[in-house]
């Protein structure tokens, strides 16, 4: 199997390589990555001296690039992570997530057709589906609901899916597509809530919590995301969507007193800042097709992932010191001093 995986040098893509070496050493993995300021090679480094891995810097919206690459690699399967994937920096400059996220998955779709990959796979999100109440506890996000995204990150990867979808149909391209519920775990960039909390609970600095803190998300371990998206490219039916998700919903408030517990920090740390514009309320899957169809289950407990994933950052303070030292203080300046 000749697999590219686009953004592996990201969170999810990172850890998805990292999944697919060690269950299949005899795949040969090509990453395409454009080291935006998401994207870390530190994480891959270890990776350089194993022959079935190969490391390519590009922009997947960047057609001649991605077009000779193609024509020299003959990929079979193409799982395309690269996205601007951050919601708050989506409102406050829309412009590149719809080139990267958009126009790069048109980009990488035309090229799987030109050269005749038998299997495109998108990595969604929920987040297309909008949100749900907070007091409808018994409603969930299914593959045929509608979508209604919120924020310009979620339009985007609601327009990547339909633009997937109808190229599925239109060209017949081998297309699948996953919309996953919030990940956590190593190598996550510290903008997100989970890393940024462990990182200020560790400096004892304030934890920025929006609005009432009320707001609900669905975690899963992202491990349990690499095992769902390798079953989904190997046993999936071409043209269908794919909900991942493990029924683990909490409340942000919630996750950061866990973190805070965990850590042995005083929830005094906590900071109530001004809101996300449009904010979500609700993202909770309902995860029974995979299951049905594919037989996947999530393996990993809450408790114990975030376990693991607190033990991890104390254990790599080196990969999230030179992240927090540079350019990513500018961003966090900006996004929660006038909060
Ligand atoms: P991330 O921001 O950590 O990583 C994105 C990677 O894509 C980075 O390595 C970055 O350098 C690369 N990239 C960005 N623009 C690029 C471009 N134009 N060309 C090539 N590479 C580019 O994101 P993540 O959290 O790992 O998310 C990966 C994918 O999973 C995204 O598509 C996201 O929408 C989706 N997703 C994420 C979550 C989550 O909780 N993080 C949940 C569901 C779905
Ligand atoms: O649901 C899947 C999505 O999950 C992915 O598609 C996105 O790429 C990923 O970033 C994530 O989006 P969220 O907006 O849910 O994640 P984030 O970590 O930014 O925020 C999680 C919740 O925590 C959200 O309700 C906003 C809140 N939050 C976030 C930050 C960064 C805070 O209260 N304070 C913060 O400082």
């Amino acid at each position: 199997m000749k697999l590219l995986v686009t953004g592996g040098a990201g969170f999810i893509g990172s850890n998805f390589v990292y999944y697919m070496l060690e269950k299949y050493p005899e795949y040969d993995i090509t990453v395409l990555d454009k080291l935006t300021y998401a994207g870390n090679y530190d994480t891959l480094q270890p990776l350089e001296s194993n022959p079935h891995f190969r490391f390519v810097r590009a922009d997947i919206a960047d057609r001649e690039a991605v077009f000779r690459l193609f024509e020299e690699s003959g990929f079979d399967t193409v799982v395309n992570f690269a996205a601007e994937s951050h919601v708050d920096r989506s409102i406050e400059d829309p412009g590149i997530f719809l080139r990267t996220n958009i126009l790069g998955t048109q980009v990488l779709m035309d090229a799987c057709r030109a050269f005749g990959v038998g299997r495109f796979h998108q990595v969604g999100t929920d987040e297309v589906y909008g949100d749900l109440p907070l007091d409808r506890p018994d409603l969930f996000f299914t593959e045929d609901m509608p979508l209604t995204a919120s924020s310009p990150y979620s339009a985007s990867k609601a327009s990547a899916d339909l633009l997937a979808l109808a190229y599925h149909r239109t060209y017949g391209l081998p297309v699948t597509i996953s919309r996953c519920s919030n990940n956590y775990g190593p190598y996550h960039f510290p903008e997100k809530l989970i890393p940024l909390m462990i990182i200020n609970a560790l400096n004892d600095k304030p934890l920025p919590v929006y609005g009432t803190g009320e707001n609900v998300r669905d975690w899963l371990y992202v491990r349990d995301h690499c095992s769902a998206i390798d079953l989904v490219i190997h046993n999936g039916r071409v043209g269908e969507v794919y909900n991942i998700g493990g029924h683990n919903e909490r409340t942000n408030l919630a996750v950061v007193k866990a973190i805070l517990k965990h850590l042995g920090k005083p929830e005094s740390l906590i900071t109530f800042v001004g809101d996300r514009k449009g904010h979500d309320l609700r993202y909770a899957i309902d995860p029974t097709k995979i299951h049905n169809e594919l037989g996947w289950l999530p393996e990993t407990r809450f408790e114990d992932g975030l376990k693991l994933t607190i033990d991890w950052y104390l254990d790599n303070k080196d990969w999230w010191e030179k992240i927090v030292s540079g350019e990513y203080m500018e961003y966090y300046d900006r996004m929660y001093s006038n909060r």
